[in-house]
């Protein structure tokens, strides 16, 4: 993205910006926090609520946000500031950029945690210590890590200063081309786990847990949850696709790009899902456990299938690579931030950023263990750092985003500008003005 236009950077090609966004939007929330909530919330019921939610709610304010990044070609902060100048309208919507910030810092906190998570079973498959010689069996090697606070503490900073060492370097840039070839392979390794679900005797069960909903499951809290995770996994909410969408060019077709990222990152959430269940059913495992859902089941399923520690590492290997493209991706808004408002250099700034997130996720992991007797508000202060951000600060920044530009910009313009037919300006007039907002109000407010 190095070809200057006017005094803003910009893209050296649509396909750099589909995968800078699809690297941020593909991560753990696909592969390791998607299944777990399905499995939570009452299987497909929540798969049908949340691709309703994608569909309606993340997609157009997924192009909002990237709309508006476009126009006031800055950071979230400067740019809501100019628009709601630009528009007449209050100052205060600058708070949709300054929550984005802080969202980004929450959320890389524990983010930073799982990372450490995948991480340490890439180097605890690769060198057998998951399962055999650490004398914990496969299972229970998740619970035993939890209980463990340096264990955690030494991966937790090693996933950080890779984040770190990343945007402070430069080579964000490298990663970026490099996730071209590694998104397709984890695809593959995806479909592979797939395959091998065909073999087990729990496919058919995890097909139906999946896509056939049991509608007495359907409650308040399944929908806030989905909501939240549509938010979540499209890096919604939190400036980061504003701040991409500044680098865009007039010519890119939002709503096109839109549906593409959204696609991808949908499809990989199911096929992870369609890759867990049948293991979690073969072998009589509980799909409600919460986080530790694919750790716990993923390395049974290694340890079965033939050169299980070679495909294992792999896949957790591939697993850590996604989730530092969207580490990175929440580093960099508190990084920018930091460096237009202190004095402080880029390094600087990164450095700074990278130091809180780390300490915030010393929080989040003590809570596995030494800490876990804390609970505010009944959470653990790991679960209330995920249910802050994705179910009260996403869905609401979101909201603003897309009232903004539904409400308070030229509507005209806008449909223009996205390069709307005749049925397209009805559609996203209902859309962003009713559909989407009104969703996101309604099940904020019956889930409270
Ligand atoms: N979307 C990323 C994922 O699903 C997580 C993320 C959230 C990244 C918010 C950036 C911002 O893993």
């Amino acid at each position: 993205m190095a070809k200057q236009s006017h005094n803003h950077a910009q893209w050296s090609s649509r396909t750099a910006f589909v995968l800078a966004a699809t690297g941020s939007a593909v991560g753990l929330g696909n592969i390791w926090k998607f299944p777990y909530m399905v499995g939570e919330s009452g299987g497909a019921v929540f798969v049908v609520v949340y691709l309703a939610c994608i569909a309606l709610i993340g997609l157009p304010i997924l192009v909002s946000e990237w709309l508006l990044g476009r126009r006031g070609q800055s950071n979230p902060i400067n740019t809501m500031e100019t628009l709601s100048r630009e528009s007449g309208r209050s100052p205060n919507w600058v708070l949709v950029g300054i929550a984005g910030v802080l969202g980004a810092f929450l959320i890389l906190s524990f983010y930073s945690v799982v990372g450490g998570w995948s991480l340490n079973y890439t180097w605890s498959t690769l060198t057998g210590d998951l399962g055999r010689s650490s004398g914990v069996a496969v299972g229970d090697y998740f619970e035993a890590l939890l209980k463990q606070p340096w264990t955690l503490f030494i991966w937790h900073t090693l996933f950080m200063l890779l984040t770190f060492g990343i945007v402070a370097g430069g080579v964000k840039g490298g990663l970026e081309r490099a996730a071209k070839w590694l998104m397709p392979l984890l695809i593959v390794a995806l479909v592979g786990l797939i395959g091998f679900g065909t073999t087990t005797t729990g496919f058919d069960e995890a097909a139906a847990f999946m896509f056939s909903p049991d509608w007495s499951k359907l409650n308040g809290g399944v929908v806030l949850a989905a909501l939240g995770h549509a938010f979540f996994t499209l890096s919604l909410g939190m400036g980061i696709m504003m701040a991409y969408g500044s680098y865009l060019g007039q010519d890119v077709d939002l709503i096109k790009t839109a549906r593409t990222v959204v696609i991808l990152d949908t499809l990989i959430a199911l096929a992870a899902g369609m890759a867990i269940f049948p293991v979690v059913f073969a072998n009589g495992q509980d799909a409600g456990s919460g986080p530790g859902l694919i750790f716990s089941t993923l390395p049974t399923a290694f340890m079965e299938m033939p050169a299980g520690t070679i495909f294992g590492t792999i896949f957790f290997a591939l697993l850590t690579i996604a989730a530092l493209t969207s580490a990175i991706s929440l580093l960099e808004p508190v990084t920018e931030f930091l460096e237009e408002r202190t004095s402080l250099p880029r390094i600087g700034a990164a450095l700074v950023a990278a130091l809180a997130t780390w300490a915030l996720g010393i929080a989040a992991l003590l809570s596995f263990n030494l800490w876990s007797g804390f609970t505010p508000f009944g959470l653990s202060i790991f679960n209330l750092l995920d249910a802050l951000t994705a179910k009260f600060m996403l869905p609401l920044t979101g909201l603003a985003a897309i009232v903004f530009t539904a409400w308070f910009l030229d509507s005209d313009g806008v449909k223009q500008e996205l390069g709307l037919g005749s049925t397209g300006r009805v559609v996203w007039h209902y859309v962003s003005r009713y559909v989407a907002p009104i969703g996101v109000v309604v099940v904020f407010f019956t889930s409270l």
